[in-house]
């Protein structure tokens, strides 16, 4: 995936570029493409009344995810380095401040809290790989489907288990490099989800029950919001796109000069939204037909599939591809949350990427014990915004994503000269000029305005 031949005059990258825009698309949409969009957007979406969420998050994802997205990508290639080097040395080579580095340095620690849950939930779906391959499901009923779901996840050493699992997958592959095998993997993986997502949806059509979903999904009542559910849609529009916290700016140093940044901006955030809906629209109507409550949480997803898989010719053999698919959704995106701060590491402690990982690696899985101790051990050690799951969670989604983000675009749009980012982003034509006004004036406003209407 990553060559060193690439034709750039420029400054390089230590790790290498990628080998065509396509291995770069892949690879960004493979981070994209994650629990994040399965997993988590129907479940915030179900918790924040539906359509007036669906309608913030999708504007959120135009007007705020967009340009952020091209902001990082931009800053990633212009640097090559990792987050937080690029960041000091751009602010400097700008004539701003060093200090800029504390932005790279809030990603790495993004990456490493947000991996340490997104592992655990990671973990449930390797487990339901099992479960679907065994038929535990097959023609089971909801409540028999929910209690099995509340049983496992109430069983610590099982979910301790399957999250050590899952974060030594991690480890083995960011150990050995960012490799072909991973190119191939997203190369299938996404177009297989999407077959699957379709098949979904045709059997939730066939429920009688679809138009019931996309009225939950479309209607927008914007008293059930309020600031807390915008930001929340915020925060979801950065989680689900994999910026603010320099994931995309680590990839970023890898692409070759001649990429077009906003094409292959508009292609991921395109197929990491059309797949967050179809999600919601094969979820919603199996939610109404069987009588669950959309407000569930996080276990919805793990409570609507399997009983739809349950009741489908042929479901046992789909269902354990679908969540085989999720767990390489997972993986794929697990690797962008590790790179930052394994590349961190390797450029400025100069350890090999195998060190670094295992140290990166071994801090997340400690953190991430946290997590999977919430739904069982420690369920009802509630602080702030609930169990410690649901801390960490709020405060990077909510918190330091869009916090990232803000100044990610202040950099791009206010520190970086205008040729700088011209260079970078390829002329002056309407393209460009529509970026700057996004990324200076839009995107920084609506966070702030977002951010300080929630916390007041
Ligand atoms: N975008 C991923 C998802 O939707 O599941 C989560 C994620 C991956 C966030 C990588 C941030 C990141 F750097």
């Amino acid at each position: 995936m990553l060559s060193n031949l690439a034709g750039d005059e420029k400054r390089t990258s230590l790790h290498g570029h990628w080998s065509s825009r396509m291995a770069f698309i892949l690879a960004v949409t493979g981070s994209a493409v994650g629990l994040g969009n399965i997993w988590k957007f129907p479940y915030m979406a179900g918790q924040n009344g539906g359509g007036a969420f669906v309608l913030v998050y999708l504007v959120c994802v135009v007007v705020i995810g967009m340009p952020v997205m091209m902001s990082e990508i931009l800053i990633g290639r212009r640097g090559r380095r990792n987050p937080v080097a690029t960041m000091e040395l751009l602010g400097r080579e700008e004539g701003s401040s060093v200090h800029w580095r504390v932005v790279g340095a809030m990603g790495v620690l993004a990456g490493i809290l947000i991996l340490s849950y997104y592992s655990m939930i990671a973990g449930w779906t390797l487990a339901y790989i099992g479960k679907s391959a065994s038929s535990s499901f097959a023609g089971a009923s909801a409540t028999a489907v929910a209690a099995h779901f509340g049983e496992f996840v109430g069983d610590w050493k099982t979910v301790v288990f399957w999250h050590t699992i899952f974060m030594s997958l991690c480890v083995f592959v960011v150990a050995r490099g960012v490799e072909r095998g991973l190119e191939q993997a997203v190369r299938f993986m996404v177009p297989a989800l999407l077959i699957l997502m379709l098949v979904l949806l045709g059997y939730s059509i066939s429920t009688g029950f679809f138009s019931q979903g996309v009225a939950f999904m479309f209607t927008a009542d914007f008293d059930k919001l309020g600031w807390g559910g915008v930001l929340a849609a915020l925060g979801q529009a950065f989680f689900t796109l994999s910026i603010g916290m320099g994931a995309i700016m680590a990839y970023g140093a890898y692409l070759p000069e001649e990429t077009s940044i906003t094409g292959s901006a508009a292609a991921v955030v395109t197929a990491d939204t059309s797949i967050a809906i179809l999600a919601g629209l094969a979820i919603f109507p199996l939610v109404f037909a069987n009588g669950l409550d959309p407000a569930e949480g996080p276990g919805l997803v793990f409570q609507t599939l399997p009983l739809a898989f349950g009741q489908m010719p042929g479901g046992v053999f789909f269902s354990t591809i679908f969540f085989v698919l999720l767990a390489f959704a997972a993986w794929t995106s697990a690797i962008g949350l590790m790179e930052p701060g394994v590349a961190f590491i390797v450029e400025q402690y100069h350890r090999t990427r195998a060190q670094a990982t295992i140290i990166v690696g071994g801090l997340i899985w400690f953190i991430g014990l946290g997590s999977a101790l919430s739904f069982n051990v420690l369920k009802d050690t509630k602080f702030l915004a609930g169990t410690f799951f649901d801390n960490v969670d709020y405060l990077t989604s909510n918190i330091m994503l869009p916090l990232g983000g803000l100044l990610i675009t202040i950099f791009a749009g206010w520190v970086m000269c205008r040729n700088s980012t011209s260079d970078e982003l390829g002329g002056s034509g309407s393209l460009y000029s529509a970026w700057r006004i996004l990324a200076r004036f839009i995107a920084p406003i609506g966070i702030l305005f977002v951010l300080i209407n929630a916390v007041t």
